[in-house]
């Protein structure tokens, strides 16, 4: 029986380099692999070694025999990308050699941050023999949004944390939480202290809807971070007395939020949700949460592996409004997971409510305007790919509106910044596109933006890492001044900074 990937995992492809028959795919080295929402495995040719079970940072593989219930339709999913013959592979590249430095101290080197990029940041660079990483987190929890945003009823996905863990209990690697770079230590003091210093500090504040009255809506970015027990967000109310809310945005955040939202509160209930969240779910009137995207089914930003989970969740019934779901003539040239949402969109149009609370999936309006008693929507009509008001317009009433239209970095101090991308100007994750910021580079969404899975941030963290070690070995990072012990006597002498975990 065929091993399956189960999750929205792209762009790392550890799992490819290790199966030995060559049977999961895209490859890096296919055309698809880059509108690919998912790595699938060859049914016919899986042989069920599970070596690439081993390889997946993020426990996405499975073998067929050890599928939970609601894993099971991943199989068809896997299966249905070879039905049709695929070219021939091209030959893989071959994996980059080891790291290696030449000469001297081995690096010591700092990390901003304990998310997943910092984590396979802080990994790939443990592999060089003598290295020494010290990692800094602001909060008193580690590991970034794969605690404060991964959804509590998504245990599976927060068990990369287990990884995490073996990282950072690696021999040269040690976690200071609750230190935050900026105030209870500089940058100059980390490089007096370390070879070069990594920013991984994610994108932790949002876009914002530019529409009259857009501060009466919260955002999604605060919402997890209220669900999830964030510290800075804990203490946030929302009003949940209304039978409608309304989320602005279609992407996977607006679907995690529309199923908590939604969700049956005792099936939360035992999972990592913040008690205090928990108790305002429980006391919540929501019978209907509108998931409003302002373009049509093929463009939704939410992918396969999330709409599933929507679907099967318990107790939740979703429906499809303002969407043509008419395959059209150029249904097959679309990406494989398209084709396979699109499928998943038509099962449902029609299906007969059941009468429990409902998420709708509302295509073609942009918001107006946002009110007291909801949001004045746009409708809107596909121009060339993009939405564009028809002149009429909709309202819709809610007690609650959210918009979920992505994250946003904010400037790291003394570092360049592209206010537009949210993100520090690098090549290949060194700091500066001119004359690069002597000792920083950055990884993760402070690199890239805030998009991708947390297996994205691995082969992220290997290019920034590769570029770090360059820089090393051509004598380019001058040796820390102050001696290893000297950075623990620096921070004992700041506040109540508590000593490495
Ligand atoms: C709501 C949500 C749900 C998601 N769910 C999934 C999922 O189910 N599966 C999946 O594959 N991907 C998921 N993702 C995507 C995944 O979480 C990201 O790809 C990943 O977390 C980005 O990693 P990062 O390290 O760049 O940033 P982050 O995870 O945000 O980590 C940044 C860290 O830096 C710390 N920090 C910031 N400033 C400082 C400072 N000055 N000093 C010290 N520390 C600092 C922060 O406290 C934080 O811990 C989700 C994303 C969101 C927003
Ligand atoms: N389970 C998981 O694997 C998981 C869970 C959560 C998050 N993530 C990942 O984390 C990343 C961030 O997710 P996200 O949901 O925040 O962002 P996202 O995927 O970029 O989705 C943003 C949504 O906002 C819409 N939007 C943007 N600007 C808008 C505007 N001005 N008005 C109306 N709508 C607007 C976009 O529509 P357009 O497409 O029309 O621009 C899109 O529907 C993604 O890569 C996601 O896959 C993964
Ligand atoms: S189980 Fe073995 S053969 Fe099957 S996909 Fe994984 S590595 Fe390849
Ligand atoms: S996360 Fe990476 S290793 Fe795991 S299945 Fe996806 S591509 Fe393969």
């Amino acid at each position: 029986m065929p091993h399956v990937v189960t999750q929205s995992c792209c762009n790392d492809a550890s799992c490819v380099h290790a199966c030995p028959v060559n049977c999961i795919h895209p490859t890096p080295d296919e055309p698809d692999f880059h509108t690919a929402e998912m790595l699938y495995i060859d049914p016919a040719t899986c042989v069920d070694c599970g070596a690439c079970v081993s390889a997946c940072p993020v426990g996405a593989i499975l073998p067929h025999t050890k599928l939970a219930d609601e894993q099971l339709p991943f199989l068809p999913l896997n299966a249905d990308f070879y039905r049709e013959p695929r070219p021939p592979a091209p030959l893989l590249a071959p994996k980059p050699p080891p790291l290696r430095v030449r000469g001297g101290e081995p690096p010591r080197v700092a990390i901003v941050g304990s998310g997943p990029a910092a984590m396979f940041a802080a990994d790939e660079l443990l592999t060089v023999p003598g290295a020494r990483v010290e990692v800094f987190e602001r909060l008193t929890v580690p590991y970034g949004l794969a605690r404060t945003g991964v959804a509590p009823d998504h245990p599976k996905t927060r068990q990369v944390t287990d990884l995490f863990d073996r990282i950072s209990a690696q021999d040269g690697c040690r976690l200071f939480l609750g230190v935050e770079v900026g105030r209870d230590v500089t940058h100059e003091e980390l490089l007096e202290h370390h070879h070069a210093v990594i920013y991984a500090v994610g994108a932790s504040s949002d876009r914002r809807l530019d529409v009259p009255g857009a501060d009466l809506a919260g955002t999604a970015t605060e919402f997890v971070a209220w669900y999830n027990g964030h510290p800075d967000h804990a203490h946030r109310t929302y009003d949940l007395s209304h039978r409608r809310a309304v989320i602005v945005g279609n992407g996977n955040v607006a679907l995690d939020v529309a199923r908590v939202l939604a969700s049956d509160p005792e099936r939360l209930a035992g999972t990592d949700i913040a008690p205090a969240a928990l108790r305002a779910l429980r006391g919540s009137r929501i019978e209907e949460v509108v998931v409003a995207g302002r373009r049509g089914p093929a463009q939704s930003a939410f992918t396969v592996a999330e709409l599933r989970g929507l679907l099967d969740t318990p107790g939740i019934d979703v429906a499809i409004e303002g969407a043509d779901l008419d395959p059209g003539p150029d249904e097959a040239s679309l990406p494989h997971s398209t084709v396979h949402k699109l499928r998943m969109l038509r099962e449902l149009d029609g299906r007969a409510p059941s009468g429990r609370r409902r998420v709708t999936l509302r295509y073609l309006v942009s918001p107006e305007r946002i009110t007291r008693d909801g949001v004045e929507f746009a409708r809107t009509e596909l121009v060339g790919g993009r939405a564009v008001p028809t002149g009429e317009t909709e309202p819709v009433e809610a007690g609650l509106v959210l918009s979920s239209i992505g994250y946003h970095g904010r400037p790291v101090p003394g570092l360049p910044f592209d206010a537009a991308t949210g993100t520090v100007p690098n090549v290949a994750g060194r700091v500066g596109t001119g004359e690069p910021v002597a000792g920083a580079y950055v990884v993760g969404w402070i690199k890239r933006g805030p998009t991708g899975f947390i297996g994205t941030n691995k082969s992220c963290a290997r290019e920034t890492v590769r570029t770090l070690v360059d820089d090393f070995n051509e004598h380019r990072l001058p040796a820390p001044k102050a001696s290893p012990g000297a950075l623990d006597r620096l921070l004992s002498s700041r506040r109540e900074v508590p000593q490495p975990a």
